[in-house]
């Protein structure tokens, strides 16, 4: 019998780029491949690339340096650069690193195995042809990342929002959503499995519309049947775009136990001079109306947000109307970012002109405001019982374990030998900037 050949996949970026090498996986397991969990180890080394902001990019092209004097000592080594990168830049990626055997978009992957073939005949091989279709609604992923309690759903693919400053519409194309039977089916997989939790995944999940036997499923739909269907299940889904979102969703949020209790709702900026410039298409007070909304349905709601520092033309003022949105729409967390240039999006055209130094200052002062709104956050829940989900261990010590709440906050507690998807109820009595303390009750 023939040995199988060994697969490492290395993932940077989204959580639709995990799901995605969760697909490519599976498809490669069906062509006799076996995982493995070290580079060193492998037959063929897949790096699914990022190209959101200009660092990710640079730490893929550190990490091929590193590739390919793999690929020295070991010529048998193939390599292959996958996803957002290869759409981006590639044929100049074959010549950036030398070594690399196949670059493969992300609508491509159903390829990969001709495209291996292809490149034991000919050496090298590409596909980055972008699919209006594709939604890898046949292939089960192999769910092997996220660890066998939590696992993620893609249910739409690409993005037709064209923010300014985005490279997402380019490299991963337009909006296709992937049939809800192919998603439930996931699920019923996944259940089977004893998975407890599962995210719902697309660039833009409200954008989410599929039609089948006569049913219609926009994403409360969608949403609705997945928490009925499986109440069981702890639901998530991301990311939501603020225009997008509707009382309808929030409805659904609201009537359900097991979707959990905490959005994640990009902002990007405070000022309406800004958003109109980045083409988000809500301004600032319509963005907080929707939290309104929100809160009035979900009090207890946690809602977490992206915001970017430093775009084209932003002045103090523009920056101090972020400072004041980020306290009025009082964030539990944020992911901050200085603003990138990236080659071919609307933004390129536009002056990048506020100088690194300021944009490094503005970044650490959206940063301290953050922590502080998220220490006060967390302060608020000294003394609620939450259900907490077990997730594991904690790493400072064999007497405690870790945990999150549908809120999504980490609470580390006292307790030995739970079983990673347990629920349990814990009472808060500390906290800290990051995460929660408490006790079971
Ligand atoms: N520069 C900085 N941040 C960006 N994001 C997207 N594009 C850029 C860019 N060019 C951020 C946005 C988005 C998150 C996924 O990444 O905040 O919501
Ligand atoms: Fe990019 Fe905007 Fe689409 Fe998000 S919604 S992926 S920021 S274009």
């Amino acid at each position: 019998m023939s040995k199988n050949k060994k697969l490492y996949i290395e993932t940077y970026g989204c959580q639709m780029n995990v799901a995605d090498s969760e697909v490519v996986a599976s498809i490669l397991k069906s062509d006799g491949f076996d995982l493995c969990s070290t580079a060193m180890d492998a037959d063929l080394i897949l790096v699914n690339t990022c190209s959101i902001r200009d660092n990710a990019e640079k730490r893929v092209i550190a990490r091929g340096r590193q590739l390919q004097a793999m690929k020295r000592k070991n010529p048998e080594l193939r390599i292959g650069i996958i996803g957002c990168m290869a759409e981006r830049l590639s044929e100049t990626l074959f010549e950036k690193l030398v070594g690399i055997d196949l670059l493969a978009g992300p609508d491509s992957y159903k390829r990969l195995p001709e495209l291996l073939k292809e490149v034991e005949s000919h050496k090298k091989a590409s596909d980055v042809i972008l699919s209006t279709t594709e939604t890898y609604e046949d292939i089960d992923p192999e769910h092997y990342q996220t660890g066998n309690i939590a696992a993620f759903v893609s249910i739409m693919r690409g993005c037709n929002n064209f923010c300014s400053y985005c490279v997402v519409p380019y490299t991963r194309g337009r909006e296709r959503s992937r049939p809800a039977s192919s998603i439930l089916h996931e699920i019923e997989l996944l259940q089977a499995q004893n998975f407890k939790e599962i995210t719902l995944l697309g660039q833009n999940v409200n954008s989410y519309y599929s039609t089948e036997s006569s049913t219609e499923y926009r994403f409360p739909a969608l949403l609705d049947k997945v928490a009925t269907d499986f109440p069981e299940m702890r639901i998530r889904f991301a990311t939501s775009h603020p225009k997008d979102l509707s009382e309808e969703l929030v409805l659904v949020m609201a009537n359900h136990n097991n979707i959990c209790k905490s959005i994640h709702l990009p902002v990007q900026s405070g000022s309406d001079a800004i958003l109109q410039r980045m083409n988000r298409k809500y301004s600032s007070s319509a963005y907080l109306k929707k939290i309104e909304l929100i809160r009035k349905h979900i009090p207890e709601i946690t809602i977490s947000t992206d915001v970017i520092t430093g775009f084209c033309g932003e002045t103090d003022e523009d920056h101090r109307a972020t400072l004041e949105l980020m306290k009025k729409a009082d964030f539990y967390y944020a992911y901050m970012f200085k603003y990138s240039r990236r080659e071919g999006t609307a933004a390129a055209k536009m002056q990048d002109d506020v100088p690194e130094k300021i944009k490094s200052e503005r970044l650490d002062e959206i940063i301290s405001v953050q922590q502080e709104l998220s220490l006060q956050s967390n302060k608020n829940d000294i003394g609620k019982t939450f259900e907490v989900m077990v997730e594991g261990c904690s790493k400072r010590s064999k007497k405690q374990m870790f945990g999150r709440t549908g809120q999504n906050k980490v609470v580390v507690f006292d307790a030995e030998n739970l079983l990673p998807g347990t629920f349990v109820k814990i009472v808060i009595t500390d906290c800290t900037t990051a995460t929660l303390k408490g006790e079971m009750v």
